[in-house]
């Protein structure tokens, strides 16, 4: 009994332990992120995830209408609800005609990362039409 309480003790200290982060720890992840959201832009102006050298920014310049918000929501060009990153592979295979990118890519957690920054501060509203 006297070793579970040691145990669980341990357990507790460990997690409040994990959940510890300086100053210089928030700086360094804004940081990452915005240099990850950079890479997404650059690939949004590029062409370079395509075949026909057409750019995401063509159609939507600054991300707009990716409606970032309304997901996950019913798509039509997918029949189903479906998330953000899909409907970024539907234009990759679509106007770009290009391949698509596994959801876990870095270049798709780059593009998704540059479409919420355009987005910042537009309220949630999953689903939305
Ligand atoms: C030739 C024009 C064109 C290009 C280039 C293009 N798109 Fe689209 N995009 C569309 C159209 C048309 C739709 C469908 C509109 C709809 O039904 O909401 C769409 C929809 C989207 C949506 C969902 C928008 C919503 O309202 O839910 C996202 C996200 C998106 N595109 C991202 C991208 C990305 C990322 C790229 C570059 C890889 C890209 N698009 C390139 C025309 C384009």
């Amino acid at each position: 009994m006297r070793n579970l309480t040691v145990v669980l003790l341990m357990l507790i200290a460990g997690a409040a332990h994990a959940d510890e982060f300086t100053k210089e720890d928030v700086a360094r992840w804004q940081a990452e992120y915005e240099m990850v959201a950079r890479e997404g832009r650059k690939l949004w102006t590029s062409g370079e995830l395509g075949t026909n050298g057409v750019a995401c920014a063509q159609c939507h310049p600054n991300a707009a209408n990716t409606h970032a918000e309304t997901y996950p929501k019913f798509q039509k060009q997918l029949g189903r609800v479906g998330d953000l990153w899909e409907m970024v592979n539907w234009c990759i295979r679509n106007p770009l005609q290009g391949k698509e990118l596994a959801a876990d890519d870095p270049k798709m957690i780059a593009i998704v990362s540059y479409i919420h920054k355009e987005r910042k501060g537009v309220p949630l509203a999953p689903g939305k039409h």
